[in-house]
C-alpha cells in the first residue's frame, strides 16, 4: 500500500468539544508505540492504520467564532471546554458553514450565534478534499441535520461515523443506503473512556452479575458541557414532547412534583451550573437546598399507548 493510501482523510461536523479532544489526540499520540500501554488510549494501530495515519480534511459547524476559521483555532472557541493536553499546529482546514436545521437546541441557542450565510456546498467540499471518513459530532437531538449529512456523505461517497445518539448505523433503511453505495457506517453514539453510559452499563452489569433483578434502569447526565444544555428532551431538541413510552408497552408511571421553596433562585441556592440539566435540577430540589424546601406534594399519573 503506498505511503499516501495508508492516510485515512476525516471530515468533522460539529467543532465542539469532541473534535477538540479528536484532534488534540492526533497530535497527542501520534508518536504512540504501538506495543506499550498508553494511558488513555485503547489502541495506538487499528487495522494497520496509526493515529498518525489520520489526517483532518475538513470541518463543518454553524455558529460564528468557529465557521470561517481554521480547525486549529476553532476548537479553542467558546463555549468548547476542553482541556488543553496538545498543542494543535496551524491545519489550513478552514471551517466550512453547515445546515443548521435542529443541530442548535433551545438552551445552546441562548449562549451561541448562528454564522452569517448561506450553507456551503458540503457534497463538493468531502470530494474536493478527497475525505474518506465524516464523523458526526454534532449536539444530542440533531436528528434532521444528521439525516441531511448522512445524505451529503452518501452522495460524495464518505464512509460515516455516527458519534451522536441518533439512529442511523442501527437503521435498516440507512444502514441499506450505506450498503447499496459499498459505504462503511459505524455507529450510532460514541463512549467516552470512564464516562457516563459506560459507567451505567458497567453497573447494570454488576446488578445482573449479583442476582439483582433489574426492571428498567435510565440515565441521568449531571453537569457538563454544552452538549449537555439540552440534553433530556424527548421532543425537538430542548423542548419537552410529553410522554412517549414505547408502544405496545405496559403503561408507564410519570410522577409530577410541586415544591414550594423559600429560596428566589434555585440556581443560585443550589449552586447549579449554566449547563445544569433536568436531572440535576431534580437533585438539587430535593437534596440541595435544605431548609429552603418548605414542602412538596406529588402525584402519578399512568400512560401507555
Ligand atoms: N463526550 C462524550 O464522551 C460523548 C459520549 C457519547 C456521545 N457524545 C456525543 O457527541 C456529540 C458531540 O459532543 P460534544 O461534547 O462535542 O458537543 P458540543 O456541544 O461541545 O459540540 C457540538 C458542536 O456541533 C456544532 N453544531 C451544532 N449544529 C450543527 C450543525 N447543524 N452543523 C454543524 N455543526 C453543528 C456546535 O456548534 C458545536 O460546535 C454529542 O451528540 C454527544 O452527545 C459525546
Amino acid at each position: 500500500m503506498s505511503k499516501d493510501r495508508k492516510k485515512v482523510r476525516v471530515a468533522l461536523i460539529g467543532i465542539g468539544n469532541c473534535a477538540s479532544s479528536f484532534i488534540q489526540g492526533l497530535q497527542y499520540y501520534k508518536d504512540a508505540p504501538d506495543d506499550a500501554e498508553i494511558p488513555g488510549l485503547m489502541h495506538a494501530t487499528v487495522g494497520g492504520y496509526h493515529v498518525r495515519d489520520i489526517e483532518i480534511s475538513a470541518a463543518i459547524d454553524v455558529v460564528e467564532g468557529k465557521v470561517g476559521k481554521d480547525v486549529s483555532e476553532a476548537i479553542w472557541a467558546a463555549p468548547n471546554n476542553t482541556i488543553k493536553f496538545a498543542d494543535v499546529p496551524y491545519l489550513n482546514v478552514p471551517v466550512s458553514r453547515g445546515m443548521t436545521h435542529d443541530g442548535l437546541g433551545k438552551y445552546v441557542s441562548t449562549v451561541v450565534k448562528k454564522a452569517p450565510g448561506p450553507t456551503d456546498n458540503i457534497v463538493k467540499i468531502l470530494k474536493d478534499t478527497g475525505t474518506n471518513v465524516v464523523i458526526n459530532f454534532m449536539p444530542v437531538g440533531s436528528e434532521m441535520a444528521t439525516k441531511w449529512y448522512v445524505e451529503q456523505a452518501l452522495d460524495a461517497g464518505c464512509a460515516f461515523v455516527n458519534g451522536i445518539p441518533v439512529f442511523i448505523a442501527s437503521s435498516p433503511y440507512w444502514s441499506k443506503r450505506f450498503e447499496e453505495r459499498g459505504l462503511p457506517i459505524v455507529g450510532d453514539d460514541i463512549k467516552s473512556q470512564v464516562g457516563a453510559t459506560i459507567m451505567h452499563r458497567v453497573l447494570t452489569s454488576l446488578f445482573v452479575d449479583r442476582g439483582v433483578r433489574l426492571d428498567r434502569t435510565y440515565q441521568l447526565n449531571f453537569g457538563g458541557n454544552t452538549d449537555f444544555m439540552d440534553t433530556g428532551a424527548t421532543g425537538g431538541n430542548g423542548n419537552y414532547g410529553g410522554p412517549c413510552p414505547p408502544v405496545g408497552d405496559k403503561a408507564h408511571r410519570y410522577i409530577f412534583t410541586l415544591y414550594a421553596l423559600a429560596v428566589d433562585k434555585i440556581e443560585v441556592a443550589g449552586g447549579v451550573p449554566k449547563t445544569g440539566t433536568a436531572g440535576l435540577y431534580g437533585f438539587v430540589l430535593n437534596k440541595g437546598v435544605g431548609p429552603g424546601l418548605l414542602g412538596k406534594a406529588s402525584f402519578t399519573a399512568t400512560y401507555g399507548r
